[in-house]
């Protein structure tokens, strides 16, 4: 029998994706939408690029009350909410047994919650061990993009890394931006997310020791901008190495870097983890960005100079960023035992 979820944040544009994302999935059934208000039907224009199922026309969308979503009965919570209102709610389901996995910024970086990437740091998993319920987070939807590019050279040491983002419409949301503000137009300020890819990625990277993480020592900053494309964030990417590497070495560290076999083997795992591209002008978000159904990671200009690494990375925000890594979470979190079949 599927396990039962609930979404939060349904009418959104993550939740959207979860909506389409968890349709047919092997292991988990939607039993429920919540969003600010309730409505009687899914009111919600669709705005993904994933098909929108049938049912949703007769979809009841329910307040977001704890109790409700209780009485729900998911036992699995996927949260799209806004982060100024995900924390408290979040807590409150996991103290109720339920297991919790959110895309808002509200317990990132918290001391006991650990930000998941199957791909990197599913040993992280251990901060939740013992508790009631669990809650798991997303990183940032750049920082997930950030963390993969970075993964395969962590043996190389990273000293320090430098990185311009080119963020798409859909990571602020609907309605985000005013059209008048961004067409034609380059914003060089998110609110927080220098800020965020920073932290975060140092504490996705960073080791655990007796029971908490020790992040990452190495300095990463980050100038962000808000570019007029739909989906896919762009990243300029600079790493400065403790050791040098040739440019053969570099190719093959990506097109041979190894994820545990119990992340190759989950349903939202895409067959390729990275894309590379040998053309310069690639990836561009248009053509690249539902490589690997949303999941692959695309790499354009992969270079090696001594120490240093550069690199155009290309990432989906609202899949592999936001509804697709979080699916991809639960499903390594029931492999791993930790949701109460
Ligand atoms: N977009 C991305 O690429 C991305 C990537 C990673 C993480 N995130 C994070 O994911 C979360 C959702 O982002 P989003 O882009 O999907 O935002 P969004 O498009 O603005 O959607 C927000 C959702 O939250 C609901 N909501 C708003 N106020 C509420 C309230 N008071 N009570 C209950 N529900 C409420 C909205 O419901 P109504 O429609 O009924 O108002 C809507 O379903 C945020 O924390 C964001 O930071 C987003």
């Amino acid at each position: 029998m599927k396990i039962p979820v609930a979404i939060l944040g349904a009418t959104g544009s993550v939740g959207q994706y979860f909506i389409s994302l968890l349709e047919n999935h092997p292991w988990f059934e939607i039993k429920a939408l919540f969003a600010s208000k309730s409505y009687d039907t899914y009111a919600a224009t669709w705005r993904a690029t994933l098909p929108r199922p049938n049912w949703l026309n007769d979809a009841t969308v329910t307040n977001t009350q704890v109790d409700k979503i209780i009485k729900s009965g998911a036992r699995i919570v996927f949260s799209a909410l806004p982060g100024e209102l995900a924390g408290s709610i979040e807590s409150a389901l996991q103290s109720k047994g339920i297991a919790v996995f959110s895309n808002a910024s509200a317990h990132r970086m918290d001391g006991d919650v650990p930000i998941i990437i199957p791909e990197i740091n599913s040993d992280h998993f251990s901060l939740q061990t013992g508790k009631k319920g669990i809650l798991i987070a997303n990183s940032n939807c750049t920082t997930a993009g950030l963390v993969m590019g970075l993964a395969p050279l962590m043996p190389l040491g990273i000293k320090s890394v430098r990185l311009a983002t080119y963020q798409a419409l859909s990571g602020a949301g609907y309605p985000g931006v005013p059209s008048m503000d961004i067409l034609g137009n380059v914003i060089p300020h998110i609110g927080g997310e220098e800020e965020k890819i920073e932290t975060e990625s140092r504490k996705i990277l960073g080791n655990l020791e007796n029971g908490s993480i020790n992040p990452l020592n190495a300095d990463i900053q980050a100038s962000v901008f808000r570019v007029a494309v739909a989906n896919g964030h762009m990243e300029s990417i600079f790493v400065e190495l403790d050791t040098t590497i040739s440019a053969s070495d570099l190719q093959s560290l990506y097109k041979n870097f190894e994820i545990p076999e119990v992340v190759s083997s989950l349903p939202s795992t895409p067959f390729a983890t990275f894309k590379i591209f040998d053309h310069p002008s690639r990836p561009q978000p248009i053509k690249d960005c539902m490589e690997g159904k949303g999941m692959t990671v695309s790499i354009g200009s992969l270079k090696a100079r001594g120490t240093s690494v550069s690199m155009k990375l290309l990432v989906n925000n609202v899949i592999r960023g936001a509804a697709g890594g979080s699916v991809q979470n639960a499903e390594l979190a029931l492999q791993k035992g930790l949701i109460k079949q």
